[in-house]
């Protein structure tokens, strides 16, 4: 018999679960691999089609055949759908922040543009998006806002609560989302913190926060995470964790920036699984997600969604990250599309709640 439920049915329909649709899902239109996501998912969001850099990809040249695609499925699937993400400082188009001549724009025109962007996106699928990723990663770790593009030519953050007004306008039920990594850092923490009691004091429409969740096997430090979801939620705000997946390699957190290039010539011991994931790091990967989710559903009365980033192993970003070419294993579907044992465990976890 065809089994019809899912991770999604051993949950509620107040904790909803989720995948990111990649590109090439949406591309080839792979009906085997979408009946798996209508039959495990409640939620889906666009891992890249709907980023500026895609969306727009230069000034007033629109692509909108993938997200088109992804908002079809998910209305006729009866999915929660999130829109991710308005405002980015990465997958912005080459010519975003520059005039014909490739000089830096004025703020004016910065601002004319990133209303455009973000009528005209909000407007095509008004309705039918309900989750809104607002803002993506304007905060630095440490150091307080990012200055990115957005912030040097705005000259302040200001950009980021314009952002959430024109989004409320549009689309005035949705949660509005700040989505971030790295959220268990205490710094980007308590800098959030001071933002969210700022906003609530002046009105600006933000009422959720994503935690990203990109985590390792044993990074970060789960109790500091755990801190951070109680300190956003004590302000009033709903917790969704938009892009958890568990890294399952040795090095990949440790290692950013200029040191990745030294990697890639110890390729080898990037992939160090090759000849098969190990029974005891399965058993940790399993553990892991464990761990996260026995925290979730400790949180459940705070935490509107958790979402994977991605579904199945061979086409998780973690492959290319830091460096292209790795074999990783971070999601609940191995390359066959088949359940993990990460899957059964969190299944387990949904329905003993
Ligand atoms: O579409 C082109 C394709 O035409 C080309 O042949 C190929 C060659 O490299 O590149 C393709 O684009 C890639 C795109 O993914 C689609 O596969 C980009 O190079 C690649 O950079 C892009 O990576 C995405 C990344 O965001 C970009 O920053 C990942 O798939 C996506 O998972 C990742 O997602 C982000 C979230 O949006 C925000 N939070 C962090 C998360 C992980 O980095």
């Amino acid at each position: 018999a065809i089994q019809k439920t899912g991770l999604k049915d051993a949950y509620g329909a107040d904790f909803l679960i989720g995948t990111a649709i990649s590109n090439h899902t949406l591309e080839t239109q792979n009906s085997e691999l979408l009946g798996l996501i209508d039959r495990e998912f409640n939620t889906i969001t666009a891992e890249n089609c709907m980023k500026s850099g895609e969306i727009q990809p230069s000034q007033g040249n629109w692509d909108w055949a993938l997200a088109d695609r992804f908002i079809n499925f998910g209305v006729e699937h009866k999915k929660t759908i999130v829109g991710h993400a308005l405002v980015w400082h990465s997958q912005v188009p080459g010519d975003f922040f520059v005039d014909a001549n490739d000089n830096q724009i004025s703020r004016d025109e910065l601002i004319r543009r990133m209303d455009t962007h973000i009528q005209t996106l909000m407007e095509r699928y008004q309705g039918k998006v309900s989750i809104w990723d607002v803002v993506n990663e304007a905060i630095d770790e440490d150091q307080g806002w990012r200055q990115s593009p957005w912030y040097e030519i705005f000259g302040s953050a200001e950009y980021m609560e314009r952002a959430f007004h024109l989004a409320h306008e549009m689309e005035p039920d949705a949660h509005l989302l700040y989505n971030d990594y790295n959220m268990h850092n205490p710094g980007k923490r308590s800098f959030l913190v001071d933002v969210i009691r700022d906003y609530k004091r002046r009105g600006v429409p933000m009422n959720a926060i994503g935690l990203q969740g990109h985590v390792g096997l044993d990074f970060p430090n789960l109790t500091e995470f755990e801190r951070s979801i109680e300190a956003y939620a004590a302000e009033g705000m709903r917790i969704h964790i938009t892009e958890m997946d568990v890294d399952a390699l040795p090095v990949a957190w440790e290692h950013t920036g200029a040191e990745i290039s030294a990697l890639e010539e110890y390729a080898e011991e990037l992939d160090p699984y090759r000849d098969g994931l190990p029974a005891a790091i399965e058993q940790q990967l399993t553990d892991r997600y464990v761990e996260m989710f026995e925290m979730f559903i400790r949180h459940r009365n705070k935490i509107d969604r958790v979402t994977t980033w991605g579904t199945y192993d061979g086409e998780s970003w973690k492959n290319d990250f830091p460096v292209q070419g790795r074999t990783n294993y971070p999601l609940l579907f191995d390359r066959s599309r088949q359940r993990k044992p990460a899957y059964y465990a969190v299944a387990d976890l949904g329905s003993q709640t």
